[in-house]
């Protein structure tokens, strides 16, 4: 059934989201969390996450693209960030939830479009750089978003994904402990929405890292895949240049 019609998301049960990665029930879950998203956020990776997106605006900055489009923006982190590095450049934020948008403009995000990754409303060869942080694991089709986003890039125009990944070696036992015991329990104390938090835990073990992912993107339109593992491997950051075909 589809989450549309299954009423409130007090139904939603989470592995069922995280293998369907419904997108009505992915956007409704994201629509819930809105207003404590930045405080979970920064309490929850005790400010980490502020670093991950400075070092990924950093990078974007080096490619010096005029027009640059932030995927999954959600309240902004990201394209704020990259605004404040290339103030000359144009930066829109789209995301499919508008309460997230809301926060992203009152902080200062001019541009926003309410927007499907998987239906993007934009003209082929619109942008230089598109960014998703944090995005595309929610994301009903990997494969088909990465083909949008090849598909809005200009020739040779640069992708960057941040996202969580699994560390390796010996922290990854003490990290999926973290991520499925200790992280539902902390967000259900500072957010009130344990179920959106058991769907982080599991969405992350899902989602390909490290070279299974730069093969996921060299697959859907790009080339030369790097990954770039953030404190222990637990987030990458992974940058690729649209592919010549
Ligand atoms: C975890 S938040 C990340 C927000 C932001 N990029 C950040 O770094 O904090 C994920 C965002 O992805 C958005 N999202 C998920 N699937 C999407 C899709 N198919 N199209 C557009 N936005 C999507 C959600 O609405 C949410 O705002």
């Amino acid at each position: 059934m589809p989450a549309s019609s299954r009423g409130e998301s007090q139904s939603l049960c989470v592995e069922e989201v995280v293998a369907a990665r419904d997108p009505s029930a992915v956007r409704e879950l994201f629509d819930r969390i809105a207003p404590r998203y930045d405080l979970a956020n920064h309490l929850l990776s005790g400010g980490i996450d502020f670093w991950w997106r400075e070092r990924a605006a950093r990078l974007v900055k080096q490619w010096r693209p005029p027009r640059v489009l932030d995927l999954a923006t959600g309240s902004g982190d990201l394209a704020l960030a990259i605004k404040r590095k290339l103030p000359q450049s144009e930066v829109i934020g789209a995301d499919f939830s508008p309460e997230m948008l809301a926060i992203a403009r009152r902080k200062g995000l001019t541009q926003t479009v309410v927007a499907d990754a998987l239906w993007l409303p934009f003209a082929d060869r619109s942008f230089e750089t598109v960014t998703v942080a944090f995005g595309l694991r929610n994301m009903a089709d990997w494969g088909a978003a990465l083909r949008n986003m090849a598909r809005v890039l200009t020739a040779g125009g640069h992708l960057l994904v941040l996202d969580f990944s699994l560390p390796r070696g010996i922290l990854r036992p003490a990290y999926r402990f973290y991520l499925h015991r200790c992280l539902p329990t902390l967000a259900a104390i500072v957010t009130g929405k344990k179920d959106a938090y058991d769907y982080l835990a599991a969405s992350i073990k899902k989602f390909p890292s490290g070279g299974a992912m730069t093969a996921l993107i060299e697959a859907n339109g790009f080339s030369g895949a790097t990954a770039l593992p953030l404190t222990g491997g637990i987030a990458t950051i992974y940058v690729a240049a649209k592919a010549n075909l």
